[in-house]
Order: C-alpha cells, then sequence, then structure tokens
C-alpha cells in the first residue's frame, strides 16, 4: 500500500462504541481526540491505522492481547482520559436534556475484578481453545493474560475447554457463561451438541472433575454439587442460571453504597427491576422492601434467599412487566402507606413508563442505577419536569476499558 493512497484525519472526539471519529464521520477504532491518523478509508471506517501524532492521554496497553482481542476497547488510553470521557458521557447526555448537576467522582474497577463472562469456545485440531472473539471479528482470540477476569474466572477457561471437547460440534463454538460464586464456578453452556444420555453422563463426571459447582447445557440442568451462591448484604441467593448480576463486586459495592445513602431512614421501599435482590436484600436490613421483576425465576431467587436469611425486615415480592404493566400511583400508594423511597435499575432502554408513574405518585426519594446515560436522561428529565430535583450523579465503571458506562443517581421530589 503506498502512502498516497492513505487519508490523514485529525480525530475529534470518540463515539458511543469508544471508536475515535474524524470530519466525515470517519470511525477510527482505538484513536484518541486530538491524535493526527492515517489510513485506508473504507466508506466510514478507517483501516490499517497508523498514529503520526499521539495524543499525551495515549499508553501502552496493559494486555499483551489487546492488538487482537475483541474484549476491551480502551486500554490505549490512560486511566484519567477514561475516567473523565466516561463521566462526560453522563454529561453530555444530561445537557441534551436541558439539565446539569453535581457529579461524584468515578468509581472504576479495579483490573482483574470482572465476576462473570462469556466465552467463545471452539475445537481445533489440536483441542480446544477459548477466549473473545476479536475485533469486529467472529475469530477466537486468546486471553491467558486477559487483565479484566478475576483469577477464579481465568481458572475456567481450561474447564471452558474441556467441555468443548466432550460436547461442542466442529462447525459451532460453544458460548460459556462463567460466574464466579461463593462455591465455585457456574457455567451456562449455549451452542452445544444435543444432551443425550452418554454426553450427560460424561458432562456430570467433567463437572466432578474440575470442581464446576453448577452445569447447565442449553437450559437443562447437568450437575449441581452446590447451590452457586451469591452473597446480597446478609442473604444467600442461588441466582437462576446465566442471570443478571452486577459485573464486579467492587462495581455492586459502589452501586449499593449509593442506594443505600439515597434511601436511608426510608421505612418502606420499593425495589423496581429487583433482579435476583442485589439491593432489595441489603436494603431489607433497614426496611421493608417490596421487590418487582420481570423474571419469574429471579423472584423466586430472591424471595428462597430471603426466607433463608435471618434479622432481614419483611420483603415482598412480584413477577411484573414493568413495561407495559408498570407500577401505578394507587401501587405505589396502597391505602395511603406510601412507600418512602424506590429505587429503580431498569435495562438499558431504561423504564419510560414506570418512571412516569413514580412522577405522578409522588414518590419523595428515587435511586435510579443506570446501564445507559441516554435512557437515563430521558427519564431524568421527565422527573426534573415533574418536580423532581436530580440531586447528584454518580458514574460507575465496572466494564474498565470498554465504552459502557453506569451510574447510581438522587433524585428528590421538591416541596
Ligand atoms: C440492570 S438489571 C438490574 C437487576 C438488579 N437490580 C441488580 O442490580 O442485580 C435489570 C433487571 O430488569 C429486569 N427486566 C427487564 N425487563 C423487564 C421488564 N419489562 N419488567 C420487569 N423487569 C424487567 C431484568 O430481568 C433484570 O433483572
Amino acid at each position: 500500500m503506498t502512502d498516497a493512497a492513505r487519508t490523514t484525519a485529525t480525530i475529534s472526539r470518540l463515539g458511543h462504541q469508544g471508536d475515535g471519529v474524524a470530519d466525515g464521520p470517519l470511525f477510527a477504532p482505538r484513536t484518541l481526540p486530538g491524535e493526527i491518523v492515517s489510513g485506508i478509508a473504507e466508506v466510514s471506517r478507517l483501516t490499517s491505522i497508523r498514529i503520526e501524532t499521539p495524543s499525551e492521554h495515549r499508553v501502552q496497553p496493559p494486555c499483551r492481547h489487546y492488538k487482537s482481542c475483541g474484549g476491551c476497547q480502551l486500554q490505549h488510553a490512560s486511566d484519567s482520559f477514561v475516567a473523565d470521557w466516561k463521566t462526560d458521557v453522563v454529561r453530555n447526555a444530561l445537557s441534551a436534556q436541558g439539565l446539569e448537576t453535581e457529579f461524584r467522582p468515578i468509581h472504576t474497577s479495579p483490573a482483574r475484578s470482572r465476576r462473570r463472562a462469556t466465552l467463545a469456545v471452539r475445537r481445533t485440531k489440536k483441542g480446544a481453545m477459548a477466549g473473545f472473539h476479536g475485533q469486529a471479528s467472529d475469530v477466537i482470540t486468546e486471553i491467558s493474560d486477559c487483565q479484566l477476569l478475576e483469577p477464579a474466572l481465568m481458572a475456567a477457561i481450561p474447564v471452558a475447554e474441556a467441555l468443548a471437547l466432550a460436547g461442542a460440534s466442529r462447525k459451532t463454538p460453544l458460548a460459556v457463561t462463567v460466574t464466579t460464586s461463593e462455591a465455585g464456578l457456574d457455567m451456562l453452556v449455549k451452542n452445544g451438541k444435543p444432551l443425550d444420555g452418554p454426553l450427560r453422563i460424561e458432562l456430570a463426571q467433567l463437572a466432578d472433575r474440575h470442581r464446576i459447582t453448577r452445569l447447565t447445557w442449553d437450559d437443562e440442568p447437568v450437575a449441581m454439587e452446590q447451590p452457586p451462591v451469591q452473597p446480597f448484604g446478609t442473604a444467600l441467593v442461588c441466582p437462576p442460571p446465566g442471570a443478571f448480576l452486577q459485573a464486579t463486586r467492587e462495581g455492586e459495592a459502589a452501586l449499593l453504597d449509593g442506594v443505600l445513602e439515597i434511601t436511608k431512614g426510608a421505612k418502606r421501599i420499593v425495589d423496581l427491576f429487583a433482579g435476583c435482590g442485589t439491593f432489595a436484600l441489603p436494603l431489607a436490613q433497614a426496611a421493608e422492601v417490596h421487590a418487582v421483576e420481570g423474571e419469574r425465576e429471579m423472584v423466586a431467587a430472591l424471595d428462597a434467599g430471603w426466607r433463608k436469611a435471618k434479622g432481614l425486615k419483611k420483603v415482598t415480592t412480584e413477577t411484573r412487566d414493568l413495561f407495559r404493566n408498570p407500577l401505578l400511583p394507587e401501587d405505589l400508594n396502597p391505602f395511603g402507606a406510601a412507600f418512602d423511597a424506590a429505587v429503580i435499575d431498569p435495562p438499558r432502554a431504561g423504564a419510560e413508563a414506570q418512571v412516569a408513574q413514580l412522577a405522578k405518585a409522588r414518590t419523595r426519594v428515587i435511586a435510579y442505577v443506570s446501564c445507559n446515560p441516554v435512557s437515563f436522561a430521558r427519564d431524568a428529565k421527565t422527573l426534573v419536569a415533574a418536580g423532581y430535583s436530580l440531586d447528584w450523579v454518580q458514574a460507575v465503571d465496572q466494564f474498565r476499558w470498554s465504552a459502557h458506562t453506569e451510574l447510581v443517581a438522587r433524585f428528590t421530589l421538591k416541596d
């Protein structure tokens, strides 16, 4: 390739996926604002990128797999740059809705703290290989030195490879979701061979040999040595296979600290999109909680965890689709006995319908936990228009080196 065929561009900002963006727009992965870069322009994407003038925020990526692996997007940027960029993503989303607020310093999970990951695992000529997909590619890259995953999760790599040898077809890679738990590895395998009698026996033996505490094969339970419990406050909960769990213990603790601070003093709390009780069960140490969640099995896990725990206040549960059927003011203020506070932690789409009802019910304090600054800002606008103040936002980065940002925010009803 001659230099004449190369385009030179100046990166002005990062896009939502963490790619550098130059005029055009021209997307240049793994570049930073202010950098002059050159490469081959293919429609709106720059490839074969050379950094002509590096940013002062460019650093040596800490992971040796970064070049080929698609698991991380921002290892070439300094921690301080990423912290400021993620905070600005939230600030800009709010400002697009005409809102501003106080920002607490971002909480970033440490390296090697991810407790859950989905590994791609395929059979090879020599055996099997587990890793992450490469950047925008189906190729699986090895991750033996991964800087993201907890050591206990790293230990799952050879186990996932053994599972592929036993039960992957030659054509389709397995998707193995691994979660570390108090009891050991909790593994859910998708895309495996059909579970016939001999395979079931082989997998059960393999689970025993590799100390997999629970093995689920395409939604079928294969082995459970002990329930793979997660601690939520003083309760121990056994989530359904593959159920949502905050990505790192540190990120969960930062979000929970915010939720506890916001709801402090409340005697009755409603926890909306409650999952398996990440917030509901710790909150029940000091308040009665009504936990509402769309997945029946998660609700059952939360309820079982509460029943086994000692010393918690009353927790009631409800399975409900909060998009189609949000709690209404009469549900939120039953018999005049209003909830003093609400916790809401919706999926990426946000909680448009439920937030409108919270505003109508005039629930005094709301702890909003979000994994999508754009839907959060939309819902924040609804609350502010209804007379709430957005007191502060704490950004929480538990997807270190990715473009994701999470947050917890406090809304209070103005008198
Ligand atoms: C971001 S997770 C939060 C879960 C929990 N608060 C936690 O921290 O572990 C969002 C939760 O919303 C649930 N969910 C998704 N769509 C829903 C809906 N339409 N109605 C009720 N719950 C829903 C998911 O099952 C998931 O548990």
